[in-house]
């Protein structure tokens, strides 16, 4: 992707820590003089985050596994053009909370086998990937009681429960082999200060003066 600033997003199951990290990722580059959009997905721009109240919030079975890509990529796609793009071409330190690698996973495992719908779309309507991606590990039984424990109106997902959290993980490591050059994996089940250091070494080698 041609841009002056740098393109992060954090990835993992529900409740591995990826808010809390980016977070604190995003306080450190700020108190280091980087100019920063903390942001997260479905989300992200006002017309992304009524898509979001969409997908996460009501009945989940109102929106058939293609209607639910389609929906996450419209949210993207809005995303992408009115908060990450105009951000990055300033020269900007975008950190995302979920992107792409989500959409390949939620909506490409979750419901039958769709991944190849899922990458087509995303070639056709967004055709970005981060420069870098931090893949927050976790075990599921952890993620799953540390998501649940949240208590928000929004757990489309977690209602999936563990089996389908494995599925994630699994997933989500053969992305990070699949796409080794962008990726960086981080055991989640640590104390949050010592993740929070790991992300700040993987991230530091990729900064702009
Ligand atoms: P995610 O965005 O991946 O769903 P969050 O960052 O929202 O995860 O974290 C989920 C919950 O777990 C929050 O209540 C958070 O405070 C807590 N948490 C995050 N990281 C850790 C950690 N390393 N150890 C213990 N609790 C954590
Ligand atoms: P998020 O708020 O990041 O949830 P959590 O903090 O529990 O990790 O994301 C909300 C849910 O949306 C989450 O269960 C994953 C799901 N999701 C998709 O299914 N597809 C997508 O493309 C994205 C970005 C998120």
């Amino acid at each position: 992707m041609n841009h002056a600033g740098l393109f992060i997003s954090f990835e993992g199951i529900d409740g591995s820590g990826k808010s809390t990290q980016a977070r604190l990722l995003a306080d450190h580059l700020r108190s280091l003089g980087h100019d920063v959009v903390l942001t997260r997905e479905p989300g992200g721009s006002p017309g992304a985050e009524e898509i979001r109240a969409l997908v996460l919030q009501g009945d989940p079975d109102r929106w058939s596994a293609r209607t639910e890509i389609l929906l996450f990529t419209a949210a993207r796609r809005d995303h992408l053009e009115r908060t990450i793009q105009p951000a990055l071409d300033a020269g900007k330190v975008v950190i995302c909370d979920r992107f792409a690698d989500s959409t390949r996973m939620y909506q490409g495992l979750s419901r039958g086998d769709l991944r190849a719908e899922v990458d087509k779309l995303h070639q056709l309507m967004i055709g970005v990937e981060p420069d870098l991606t931090v893949l927050i590990d976790m075990d599921p039984a952890q993620g799953l009681s540390r998501a649940l424990a949240r208590q928000t109106v929004e757990e489309r997902f977690e209602d999936f429960g563990e089996g389908l959290q494995q599925a994630m993980r699994k997933g989500f490591l053969a992305l990070a082999d699949d796409f080794a050059e962008r990726f960086v994996t981080i055991d989640g089940g640590r104390a949050i200060e010592t993740v929070a250091t790991d992300v700040q070494q993987a991230v530091s080698a990729r900064l702009p003066c």
